[in-house]
């Protein structure tokens, strides 16, 4: 499997085998987190790794929604810094679970916005340590009980109605949203199939004077109140994340530069987009 066809079969699970993955698996996860790229090397990023003790209930514990089953480990990534840490650390943590599936692991993201104080006391994490999610992982339920369980919980989650690039790609203004030409096409499909809380797809892009621009709805209703609004960084990292790595797989040279708001030169756009990022596809 190459990472764009790991992009395209990633999924959320949510139900897994009880076993632990072997020591040698486990090894390479550790090389894979230690060797992600930053979206900025401003801030600081570390991952731990953890096993699941039986009967635990990491949602109950950390925040997060519906119901995982027997997930034998999970990640804990974290950022310190002040250079957008949620998108960068989306963008991390996006490129570790899309080199898991890659290794036939499966994984979801748990959300723990709500609950960060409680991260940071139960792993001993800095006061500045942004959390944002946290990382299930193991081999999938392969019952019959175990798929259905996985499809239901999806269906559930809304996980399997993903926006389409047309809807989500403008060209020259945000009039209105098209089809992206053929060659950006695969990139932006990647985009399209990340993950994110509760589904919300905050992203959207503009194609403007052979930039790319990278846009999130301000507001979500799917993330609820307060600050779980902030799940639309996260997830734009995660989209962010999902184009790098198509742009590796197609040979597409190009890097995304984080935007400031006091950053001149932001094409137009509606009041209720924030500019977060630009990227100059070659
Ligand atoms: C930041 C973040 C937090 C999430 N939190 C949860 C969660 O608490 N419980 C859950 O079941 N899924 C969670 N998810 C998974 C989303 O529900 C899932 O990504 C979305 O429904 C799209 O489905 P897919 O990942 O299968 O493409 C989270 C995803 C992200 C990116």
């Amino acid at each position: 499997m190459d990472l764009y066809q790991a992009i395209v079969r990633r999924r959320s699970t949510r139900r897994f085998r009880e076993e632990p993955l072997p020591d040698e698996v486990l090894d390479q996860i550790d090389e894979i987190a230690a060797h992600v790229q930053p979206l900025t090397t401003e801030n600081r990023f570390r991952v731990m790794r953890r096993d699941v003790v039986s009967g635990e209930d990491l949602i109950a514990a950390m925040g997060g929604y519906g119901r995982v089953v027997s997930p034998p480990h999970f990640l804990i990534g974290y950022i310190i810094g002040d250079r957008a840490p949620l998108v960068d650390l989306g963008y991390r943590m996006e490129q570790i679970a899309v080199r898991l599936v890659n290794l036939g692991i499966s994984t979801c993201f748990i959300g723990s916005l709500g609950r960060e104080n409680d991260v940071r006391v139960r792993f001993h994490l800095n006061r500045q340590a942004r959390t944002g999610a946290f990382l299930i992982f193991g081999y999938p339920a392969d019952s019959v009980t175990g798929r259905t369980l996985n499809a239901v919980i999806r269906t559930a989650a809304r996980g399997s109605n993903k926006l389409p690039a047309s809807e989500i790609f403008h060209k020259g203004t945000f009039d209105q949203a098209c089809t992206p030409p053929k060659e950006l096409n695969r990139v932006i499909e990647a985009g399209c199939l990340a993950p994110s809380a509760n589904n919300a797809q905050p992203c959207r892009l503009l194609w403007h004077d052979e930039t790319l621009y990278l846009f999130v709805k301000r507001e979500n209703s799917r993330y609820g109140k307060t600050v779980s609004q902030d799940y639309r960084y996260f997830d734009a990292g995660a989209y962010m994340a999902n184009m790098t790595l198509a742009m590796e797989e197609e040979n597409m040279l190009g890097k995304w530069e984080l935007l400031k708001t006091s950053n001149l030169g932001i094409p137009d756009h509606p009041e209720t987009l924030e500019a977060l990022a630009k990227l100059r596809p070659r």
